[in-house]
């Protein structure tokens, strides 16, 4: 069973050894009850409890219970340190207490062994399905002065190299304490020769991967902006020295959450690097009342020995199987057209059809309305808010639009900012303090508009009602959830003076409670996140709604870039790509269409350009590109992804192209796609060596007929020449015969 509980008999040691099927997570408890980190790497069977105490002379600060000179806070490796003992390095949690002080002396207490994985109350979290598929321990301490208790969660999977941890405070105390800090996961790494991989960005370019050798001191990453955003994505790697694409020890951690996130690694004066991850503690504190609970939310764990590959595909299979939820998770996506960069704001009902009848004939089977088809709203400074069709714009309302799209054997789907209202708008006039600002002070606006203050229950049950009647309108089965500007101002007319800091984080529960209520009472209804693009691309979304907007940067080029980046965690079933017009619109850049459609074929598929503008050769051309991602979408969509060349990697090769291969779980087909980023007059061949076939078998590429044995495939390569110019790219598709 991966968790396995022992005691050391010499010194009083107990042990937890937690398995994944090529891991172990090692938790040692002291004979005093201190909690100890003894590693987590390479799967082993048996525990000598050799390492569990480090020994260090620093004179100072001792634990004089166990060893008055050798043995110090500072220096042993924990698993969830406190401040004011003798740590001297940045704690995992911070109470502030009735007697005035900030010190806290935690020790085991008890602990449980739970055989599948508990939900976490009012937060997105993965789950259960199967018994005996997770094993949960549930370590309790107890502050050695106060009744207050502090759970730590591990729930490690049998099958798959995933350990997901989260904490739980209780007071049990007679009186109010406040959490100025809580972290999900901090681990102890005995050195520090690691590399820090983040995906770091802003609108328009998110998730860029970079990586740093760790040095002494702190390196960190995180969110101020009210969401997880588009700057530092909530995801930290470390990866051992010799660690890359296919081999050496990587630790991926991802933190199930869509609002501030602080991830950080300590390196200290020993040599070791702390990692932590959790809520950010700027602006947040809780106010934990006598007998109340906190729940700080997930952070998922993925060990990789074999490299960066294998650490996305456990990301993928987790997220895929047991993150997302509802009718949509498992299914194919449709084919969208999005009317958004067809039209912006100009549109009328009969624009819009005549766009469909362009989309029906090149394979499209969704057609999704976006912005501007509501109250005053014929350009981006009003109307967010006024949830009513605007008449003027769309004569016969959503059921006339949408029974138009279904005579075109078309699905619809609308586009909604739920979580923002405009100063100019009915909804604004009738509750101005429904949204986040400070009584007094100067508003800040963002593209003309401000946040709804989702901490209060009274405007999530006013969402819930309002959306629900648009919702049920019509026969809808898509939404694109938008979310376009980032908190400031921090406050709510909800709460009190002294909660003042609990509003960032309140706002993210009434997210997620308003998204619970939706997504359960619209089952087949495939949601899908937007934040200008990219800005809140996170787990936390994924457990509500599957796919996301993986970027408002259309361009082919770009593109590859941010969703490499994406896919080094999130699976190809939840990015959502659009092949769009050239010159693109926000680079500016003309990249041939078929590097358009391979690029966006890598997520879950669409179009956003106005087709009625393209011959009928480019819509026939159109239409086979679609056609050609029917085939393909169930082994993107849920096979295994393998990067052949990753844009981030800094050697000649990639600087010139990019490729990546998505093969069915099975094995039987595969997709290369490899595509050039950077022109050649004369453009050197490709040799690609492929990866993920089947060893013993034979494969037939569709198009030219050959056949080829895996093994030549794979050791020997493909050889691939004359892309540019012309395509720029090429898509093979290969079938095990
Ligand atoms: C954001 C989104 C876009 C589009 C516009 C509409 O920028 O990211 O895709 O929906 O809003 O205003």
């Amino acid at each position: 069973m991966p968790v396995v509980f022992e005691k050391c008999a010499e010194d009083g040691t107990s042990f937890f050894l937690l398995n994944t099927p090529n891991s172990s997570y090692i938790i040692s408890v002291l004979k005093n009850g201190i909690v100890s980190h003894s590693g987590w790497s390479r799967r082993i069977e048996k525990w000598s409890g050799n390492s569990a105490i480090w020994k260090t002379d620093r004179g100072v600060n001792l634990l004089p219970d166990l060893d008055p000179r050798n043995l110090s806070l500072d220096t042993m490796p924990q698993e969830y340190s406190t401040a004011g003992k003798s740590d001297f390095r940045p704690g995992a949690i911070e109470l502030a207490l009735n007697d005035g002080t900030h010190t806290l002396d935690l020790r085991y207490f008890s602990h449980d062994i739970i055989e599948e994985k508990p939900q976490l109350e009012g937060l997105p979290a993965t789950y259960s399905v199967n018994s005996g598929e997770v094993e949960t321990l549930a370590l309790k301490l107890k502050d050695t002065k106060y009744d207050i208790f502090v759970t730590l969660f591990y729930a490690a999977w049998a099958e798959r190299d995933v350990i997901c941890r989260w904490v739980k405070i209780e007071n049990k105390t007679d009186g109010k304490i406040k959490i100025e800090k809580v972290m999900s996961a901090c681990i102890d790494f005995a050195g520090s020769d690691y590399k820090m991989l983040q995906m770091s960005g802003s609108w328009g370019r998110e998730r860029k991967v970079y990586m740093r050798d760790l040095v002494p001191g702190t390196q960190s990453i995180e969110s101020r902006r009210g969401s997880s955003s588009h700057h530092q994505n909530p995801f930290v790697a470390l990866l051992a020295k010799d660690a890359s694409e296919d081999s050496g020890e990587v630790f991926g951690f991802n933190f199930v959450y869509s609002g501030n996130f602080e991830a950080r690694i300590d390196v200290d004066y020993m040599e070791s690097a702390r990692f932590s991850m959790g809520i950010n503690p700027y602006n947040f504190s809780w106010n934990l009342e006598a007998g109340a609970s906190f729940t700080a939310p997930e952070v998922v764990m993925v060990y990789s020995k074999d490299g960066l590959g294998a650490m996305s595909r456990t990301f993928h299979d987790l997220y895929r199987e047991r993150l997302c939820r509802g009718q949509w998770k498992d299914k194919p996506r449709p084919i969208v057209i999005n009317n958004w960069e067809a039209t912006y704001f100009d549109f009328d009902e009969k624009k819009l059809c005549a766009l469909a009848d362009a989309a029906k004939d090149a394979g499209v089977e969704m057609f999704v309305l976006d912005d501007g088809w509501f109250g005053n709203r014929f350009d981006d400074r009003r109307a967010l808010g006024d949830w009513v069709v605007n008449t003027q714009k769309l004569k016969g309302g959503l059921p006339y639009i949408v029974s138009e799209m279904k005579k075109r054997g078309l699905g619809f789907g609308l586009w909604v900012e739920p979580e923002m209202v405009s100063p100019e708008s009915e909804l604004y006039k009738a509750h101005p303090d429904w949204c986040i600002h400070i009584p007094g002070r100067e508003m800040y606006l963002a593209r003309t508009q401000l946040m709804l203050d989702l901490s209060r229950k009274e405007v999530t049950d006013y969402l819930f009602e309002t959306l629900s009647g648009v919702f049920a309108s019509a026969d809808i089965s898509y939404i694109k959830w938008d979310f376009n500007r980032y908190m400031t101002d921090a406050y709510s007319e909800g709460l009190e003076t002294e909660q003042q800091q609990e509003v960032a984080h309140r706002y993210v529960l009434g997210l997620y409670s308003l998204l619970e209520r939706l997504t359960a009472k619209f089952p087949h209804i495939l949601f899908e996140s937007c934040a200008s693009g990219g800005g809140r691309f996170d787990p936390g979304i994924l457990y509500y709604m599957p796919q996301i907007w993986t970027s408002d940067n259309t361009d082919a080029l770009s593109r590859i870039s941010i969703q490499a980046g994406t896919t080094l965690v999130y699976p190809p079933s939840a990015m959502s790509c659009h092949v769009s017009a050239v010159p693109n619109h926000q680079t500016g850049r003309i990249t041939p269409l078929a590097q358009r459609a391979f690029t966006a074929m890598a997520g879950t598929y669409g179009y956003e350009l106005d087709m009625t503008k393209l011959s009928k050769e480019e819509i026939v051309q159109i239409a086979e590109y679609s056609n050609f991602y029917k085939k393909i979408r169930s082994i993107v969509q849920s096979g295994d992804l393998y990067r052949l060349v990753s844009p981030w990697e800094k050697s000649d090769k990639v600087e010139k192209y990019a490729a990546w291969m998505n093969v069915s779980k099975d094995k039987s087909f595969a997709v290369v796609t490899v595509s050039w980023v950077y022109a050649e007059a004369l453009a050197p061949k490709i040799v690609l060596k492929l990866k993920g076939l089947d060893g013993n078998a034979d494969y037939k590429d569709l198009k030219s007929g050959k056949i080829y044995s895996a093994k030549e495939l794979m050791y020997y390569g493909l050889l691939l020449a004359n892309l540019w110019p012309g395509n720029a790219s090429e898509q093979i598709l290969l079938e095990r015969v």
